[in-house]
């Protein structure tokens, strides 16, 4: 039987990348046999490798939790909560913290991209990160987990640390983790430049579709979006694995872009999008494109934006999460600690 484990950060607006890559997937994954059980957390302590201001944060975490559900995630059938509130999360990472090597960590593009130029100045919880990430998966000893490519580094990390603890105390107590990066949109990029990541940091609003924006402002995203001075490409973009090949992406990442999201949002193969789309010009890809995001994102933002108003809900849900995830982490933690040697 699987077990599924993801999370999501509360530090600001979700888009349409945190979305097509990572939450409609959780959605997907619901309707899996063999499933045991699945978490998806809202991580709070992770949002705090950099400064968040508190009342924001707390007003994210419900925001977050109430997209998991508006996305058609099933609080009765998943488990919904905040890593803050489940203590075997930082008790596990400092466990892990003695296994996993400096070495490892040094490796991290993403910690390397965020630290930037003042690497001296990042917290250790920045540079620790990964193996809070490895703490959340394995404190569940869960092996499937959904999420964005950009994680796919991370994940190997978190791998490499169950095996070595593994290894280290002889034990087969950890399970192999396996990353589950799948859709046709698993890597969104910015509207503005389709060589940058869809970001929440970015400064242009126009960069990106938050779930919580109204009709409107998507159809002006969507017009303003950078496009190239050709026609939509032909069926030779497309490799033999139906992606886009190498070429393409480099010279023409808007178009490929654009054409991404919209395979995303519509559940389409790049081959049936590409036909589709062909010869036509960025107008008639940008007008379904407006179409499809409407139809498929206000509702959810519309849902988000009902259930944020009733906050006694959603804190009723990451309560009985929490309690779950809890009890579940603890009989876990507990193996743990006999296995090292204390109690
Ligand atoms: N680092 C992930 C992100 O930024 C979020 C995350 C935290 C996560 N813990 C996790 C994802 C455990 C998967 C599993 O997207």
């Amino acid at each position: 039987m699987d077990r599924i484990f993801s999370g999501v950060q509360p530090t600001g607006n979700l888009h349409i990348g945190n979305y097509l890559g990572a939450i409609q997937n959780f959605v997907k994954i619901q309707k899996r046999e063999n499933i045991s059980k699945a978490y998806y957390c809202v991580v709070d302590l992770h949002a705090i490798t950099v400064w968040q201001n508190p009342l924001q944060l707390k007003k994210e975490t419900l925001e977050t939790a109430a997209s998991f559900i508006a996305a058609g995630i099933d609080p009765k059938k998943s488990i919904i909560f905040n890593q803050s509130r489940v203590s075997s999360h930082a008790e596990l990472a400092w466990i892990l913290n003695c296994v996993c090597r400096i070495g490892w960590l040094n490796r991290m593009t993403q910690f390397k991209e965020k630290a930037g130029k003042n690497k001296e100045k990042a917290s250790v919880g920045l540079y620790a990160y990964p193996v809070l990430m490895a703490s959340d998966i394995l404190s569940y000893k869960s092996n499937l987990v959904p999420v964005g490519d950009d994680q796919k580094q991370h994940l190997e990390l978190a791998r490499d640390i169950a095996n070595k603890f593994n290894h280290d105390y002889e034990v087969n107590f950890f399970p192999e983790i396996e990353p589950l990066i799948f859709g046709s949109a698993t890597r969104v990029m910015s509207l503005r430049n389709g060589k940058n990541k869809m970001s929440k940091s970015d400064e242009s609003e126009f960069s990106r579709i938050n779930l919580l924006d109204d009709k409107d402002t998507i159809k002006n995203k969507i017009k303003k979006a950078k496009t190239d001075s050709e026609t939509i490409m032909g069926l030779e973009a497309i490799d033999s694995s139906g992606e886009f090949n190498s070429n393409i992406s480099i010279q023409r990442p808007e178009a490929v872009n654009l054409l991404n999201i919209f395979c995303g949002v519509e559940n389409l193969s790049k081959k049936e999008a590409v036909k589709t789309f062909s010869g036509k010009n960025f107008s008639d890809l940008k007008d379904a494109l407006t179409d499809s995001l409407i139809s498929k994102i206000t509702p959810i933002g519309m849902e988000i934006k009902k259930m944020i108003s009733d906050k006694k809900y959603l804190e009723s849900i990451l309560l009985e999460g929490a309690e779950i995830a809890e009890e579940d982490s603890k009989k876990n933690l507990l193996e743990i600690k006999n296995i090292i040697g204390f109690n």
